[in-house]
């Protein structure tokens, strides 16, 4: 499966990490392998075993992430392990405790103290203690992930001191569920995977010209003419879509206000926060399909079966910011985390321009033109979503015509719209396309490759990206909250190509958000990733071993 160069350089790598590692391992062949790098790494001599009668020692706060662990642990090992509150017991014991003195490090740090008979879990917030059994998890040998009992598998954990937080707040994957429907149990896959790299945001893009995928019970045609298109343009679109071919296959489905439930239920236990994203005033072909009167020109209009930008925009009459400002009072009632994603990117403008109503209604607002109605639009939003205690962001076109007051951006086209809303004073995340989509290719020849949008995005480039722009003045650095990478699915048509895109480049992303920069070294990331693929292989994880075509740098 593994190209033969890259297993040798794989190969090499891990060597020189072992190693590195290795007189403080002499009891434990295993070098540790964690993904992200935590902050602080000193291995002990020594091991700590795991078996039957090992005990997860918890307190209130941490009751729950005790039963978890217990849940985590028991398919492969077969124990089922007693969680007990309070005391110390004699025996070996994991004890996961919440300490209001480790304040030090930032609300989702923890230390994890592996000893012979002891392993420590602290953390000032349950975060921590969360992102500390994942790191627990990864301490042990990889068969930890099966469904199934593995037997000859001795269950231990190396000696380590570990203290680590993470570097930035807003740790984000992208999912495009607009232009192809990924099911329930993806989405619940996807978060699992999310947790485990220590990710905490998921940015669920709901909406888009090919399909729109949420439930709204006010307005029930927006799944039931919305989420369906009759087909789908098949291969490459080129320059002539009309002329291209079409499969003649209906494809849709929509995420009904339970199954939205759950998921974010499921998110929330795994310490992620989901930004849903309802597109507007562009890419909202699928709401116009279903109700036409939002359109420019009120004729009725089909789902999208093909890709790019359409020339279909919602109007800015008074009923249609209404009629948006209804989907967000629903989408506000479902997701509980601050940050509701409007969308705002690549709104063509033709037909506002073309269009007297809509020219009338510029005039009538005092504006200078297009641009300036766009920003009236999204200003509705933010105004709105303020009221309710909640935060607008969107792609960086909502930076023309003038941003609203309390925006925050997510930058794709590069970082410059990052740079320039931050010295605005808004927060803004780093999405940019050459860092970050994980549509384009990842190796090379792209022939080689399951057909993708275009573009060429290695996994060393990935882990090289800086979402704090050098350029960025350090008073406004601040306001960089993270990073995400984005799945966009115009030719990711299934779950398996999804998660072909996203591994292992969101594993170099996860470290990207996660690690010091100073700690950032792409030989011992690759040396990991050739331990935390097996992992991932056992997770039935459809990655791409890494293809690294630029020089790997000697390990510190
Ligand atoms: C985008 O890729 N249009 C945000």
């Amino acid at each position: 499966m593994v190209p033969e160069r890259d297993r040798t350089i794989l190969a090499a790598c891990a060597i020189m990490t072992f190693i590195a590692v290795a007189p403080s391992l002499a009891r434990d062949t295993r070098p540790i392998a964690i993904i992200p790098q935590p902050v602080s790494v000193i291995a002990q001599s020594g091991t700590f075993t795991l078996t039957a009668d090992t005990v997860i020692q918890t307190d209130r706060a941490t009751a729950d992430l005790g039963r978890r662990l217990a849940r985590y642990l028991e398919p492969a090992t077969g124990f089922t392990l007693r969680v007990q509150a309070g005391p110390a017991s004699s025996g070996r014991r994991i004890t996961l405790a919440i300490d209001p003195r480790l304040r030090r490090l930032a609300p989702e740090g923890y230390t994890l103290d592996v000893a012979a008979r002891r392993i420590v879990v602290r953390a000032p917030e349950p975060a921590g203690i969360f992102y500390g059994i994942q790191t627990l998890r990864q301490l042990l040998p990889p068969e930890i992930f099966r469904e199934a009992r593995v037997a000859g598998v001795p269950w231990t954990l190396p000696a380590v001191k570990i203290e680590d937080m993470p570097r930035f707040a807003w740790r984000g994957m992208h999912l495009d569920v607009g232009r192809h429907f990924m099911p329930k149990e993806f989405i619940k896959k996807y978060l699992d995977l999310l947790a485990l790299h220590k990710l905490n945001t998921f940015h669920w893009h709901l909406t888009e010209d090919q399909g729109w995928r949420i439930e709204i019970r006010k307005y029930p045609k927006l799944t039931e003419v919305g989420a369906w298109r009759k087909q789908t343009i098949v291969g490459r679109q080129g320059d002539k879509p009309e002329a291209a071919t079409y499969d003649g296959i209906r494809h849709g489905g929509y995420y009904t206000q339970d199954d939205v439930r759950e998921i974010v239920a499921y998110a929330r236990d795994r310490f992620i926060t989901i930004v849903p994203e309802i597109e507007m005033p562009g890419h909202a072909l699928a709401a116009i399909a279903s109700y036409p009167a939002l359109g420019v020109d009120g004729t009725p209009a089909e789902v999208a079966t093909r890709w790019g930008v359409f020339d279909n925009i919602l109007n800015a009459d008074d009923s249609t910011i209404a009629f948006m400002q209804d989907v967000l009072t629903e989408v506000m009632g479902l997701f509980p985390g601050r940050f509701i994603h409007i969308g705002g990117d690549e709104a063509a403008k033709a037909r506002w321009k073309a269009n007297p109503r809509v020219q009338a209604r510029i005039a009538a607002l005092g504006l200078k033109d297009e641009d300036a109605l766009q920003s009236w639009f999204i200003r509705q939003m933010d105004g709105f979503l303020a009221s309710k205690g909640r935060r607008l962001i969107g792609w960086d076109e909502i930076l023309q015509g003038g941003l609203a007051p309390g925006a925050a951006v997510m930058s794709w086209q590069g970082v410059t719209g990052g740079i320039a809303a931050a010295r605005q004073g808004h927060d803004v995340v780093m999405a940019p396309t050459s860092h970050t989509y994980f549509d384009y290719y990842q190796a090379r020849p792209a022939a080689a490759e399951p057909l993708a949008i275009g573009g060429y995005l290695p996994i060393e480039t990935v882990y090289a990206f800086e979402p704090v722009p050098a350029d960025l003045e350090p008073q406004y650095a601040a306001h960089v909250l993270g990073a995400q990478g984005q799945i966009w699915t115009e030719y990711i048509g299934t779950p398996k190509q999804a998660e072909y895109m996203a591994f292992p480049r969101a594993c170099a992303l996860a470290e990207v958000v996660w690690t010091p920069a100073a700690s950032r070294n792409l030989a011992d990331f690759l040396a990991r990733l050739d331990v935390h693929a097996r992992r991932l292989a056992i997770l039935d994880v459809n990655f791409r071993p890494p293809q690294v075509t630029s020089p790997v740098a000697t390990p510190r």
